[in-house]
Parts: structure tokens; C-alpha cells; sequence
């Protein structure tokens, strides 16, 4: 609509001599995000942190910047209106609060690929009449990472002609592609008979990354071991 963009909607202008003494970039004035990377695996909620103290009028501004792509506007907030969405964003998905003046947070629940980005906030810190966006400060952003993994057992035509077992562990549907895979066997280590993909695989906007860990038939059949494939070192998947 008429409202499409960082650009103050004419009713706010109003408000502007209050917020006067906070033009320009104020020395020791300082917005942050955190945390600077989350992974999380489709269906999962995040939170995410914005916390400025330039001032306590302006609107705060979440911005979305998808792989590759340009930022997009999810919603802008305020103290003093109810939250404006941009097309596309709804409040049900990226649910945002002002707990006070300088602390924002955006609840993203039930993540998919398709939200995989980079979050930014951002803030307007000249309350002129016309105002473009080099009037705005951003955050760091956020980069969320979204995926899928799944662990797939060896084939009983695998065990009973070769003697062997091979797990197979798929992580996809993350970006970027700095995801590395691990394997663990009750609990331990295990790089005896791992192959890992050297690089992901690109499909679309988004990568995939293959581990297999290959085992004696008779360790698959009679240990009954605990089989995990890592991500990264922060994320376990456990079969
Ligand atoms: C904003 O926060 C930073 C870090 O806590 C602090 O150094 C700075 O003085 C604060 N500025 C104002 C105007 O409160
Ligand atoms: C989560 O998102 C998926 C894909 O859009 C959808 O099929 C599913 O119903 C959603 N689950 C919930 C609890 O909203
Ligand atoms: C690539 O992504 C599409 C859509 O997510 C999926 O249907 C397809 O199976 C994927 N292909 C490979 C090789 O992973």
C-alpha cells in the first residue's frame, strides 16, 4: 500500500518536535542484535534481539534479507500504534514485541527454508519531513539458518551380501553453507569409516550435505549402539 517502505507515515509527523533532540547520529548512541547466527530445524520458533538506545520515539523497523536478495520490510513498531505489517508477513508468523522504548524482539514460530535470512533492525534517526534510508541505522543482523537432517539405516541387502552397515546422515535445505557433520557412536568420536561430502551441494537457494558412516554388519546387529550425526558441533541429530 501507500505505507510500503521506511517512510514515516504522515500521521506520525505530528509527533516530531518531541523527538528532535535525538537528530543525527548521536555520539555513544548504539543498536545491536543478537545472537549473530541461529540454526534451527524446520518447525522450530526463534527469537530474535534488537535493542537500541538512540531513542525511545522512532519507529523500529525488522527488515528480512532472504540469500541473494534485496532487503525486504516485515513489519515496522512503535510504542504508541499497533504493529504494520507489509505484505506478505503476517503477525501469526513473525510475532514482534517492544518490551520497552530500546528492547525489541521478533518471534519467528514454525520456521521453514523459506525463512532462512538474514534479520536485520533498523532504526530512523532524523525525524525530517522527507526521509530516505540513509537516514536509518541497521543492526548486525541475525543470520538464520534452517534445515532439515535425517538419518537414514543401512539396507539389509547391504548387510547380507557385504557384511557391511552404512548410516547414511542428510542435512538440508540450510544456508550458508558452512554446516560440517560429525558422527558419534555411544557417545564417542567416531571417524573410523566416515566419508563426508568435501563440499555441500547447491539446489536452488539452498545446500545439502551428506555424511555416511560405515560399520561391520556385526557392530549394526549386535550392539545396539546410539548413533548421532552433528552438526557443527552444536546440533544433534540422534538416531
Ligand atoms: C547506549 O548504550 C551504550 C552501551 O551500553 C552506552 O555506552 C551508551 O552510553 C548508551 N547511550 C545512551 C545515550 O544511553
Ligand atoms: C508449519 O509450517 C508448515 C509449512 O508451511 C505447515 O505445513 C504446518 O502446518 C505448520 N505448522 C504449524 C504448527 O503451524
Ligand atoms: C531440491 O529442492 C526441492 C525443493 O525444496 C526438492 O523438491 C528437491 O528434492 C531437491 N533436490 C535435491 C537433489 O535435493
Amino acid at each position: 500500500g501507500i505505507c510500503k517502505g521506511p517512510f514515516w507515515p504522515s500521521s506520525v509527523l505530528l509527533l516530531l518536535p518531541f523527538s528532535f533532540t535525538h537528530a543525527g547520529a548521536g555520539v555513544g548512541h548504539l543498536i545491536t542484535q543478537w545472537p549473530a547466527e541461529t540454526l534451527k530445524r524446520a518447525g522450530e520458533t526463534v527469537d530474535l534481539s534488537c535493542y537500541q538506545n538512540y531513542t525511545t520515539l522512532a519507529f523500529i523497523f525488522w527488515y528480512q534479507q532472504p540469500p541473494r536478495n534485496g532487503l525486504k520490510l516485515v513489519a515496522s513498531i512503535s510504542t504508541w500504534m499497533k504493529n504494520s505489517y507489509e505484505e506478505g508477513y503476517s503477525e501469526a508468523k513473525f510475532e514482534i514485541s517492544r518490551d520497552n522504548n530500546d528492547h525489541s524482539v521478533m518471534t519467528i514460530k514454525n520456521v521453514t527454508s523459506k525463512d532462512a535470512a538474514t534479520y536485520f533492525c533498523a532504526l530512523m534517526i532524523q525525524h525530517f519531513v522527507t526521509v530516505t534510508t540513509n537516514n536509518m541505522v541497521f543492526g548486525d543482523g541475525t543470520k538464520l539458518t534452517v534445515m532439515a537432517v535425517a538419518i537414514f539405516s543401512p539396507s539389509k541387502q547391504e548387510i547380507q551380501q557385504k557384511s557391511k552397515a552404512t548410516l547414511v546422515c542428510l542435512a538440508s535445505g540450510f544456508y550458508p553453507d558452512y554446516l560440517k557433520l560429525f558422527w558419534k557412536v555411544n557417545g564417542a568420536k567416531r571417524t573410523d569409516g566416515v566419508g563426508t561430502d568435501e563440499f555441500s551441494t547447491q539446489n536452488g537457494s539452498t545446500y545439502s550435505l551428506t555424511s555416511r558412516l560405515r560399520i561391520s554388519a556385526q557392530e549394526w546387529l549386535c550392539t545396539h549402539g546410539r548413533y548421532e550425526c552433528l552438526l557443527t558441533d552444536k546440533y544433534l541429530y540422534v538416531f
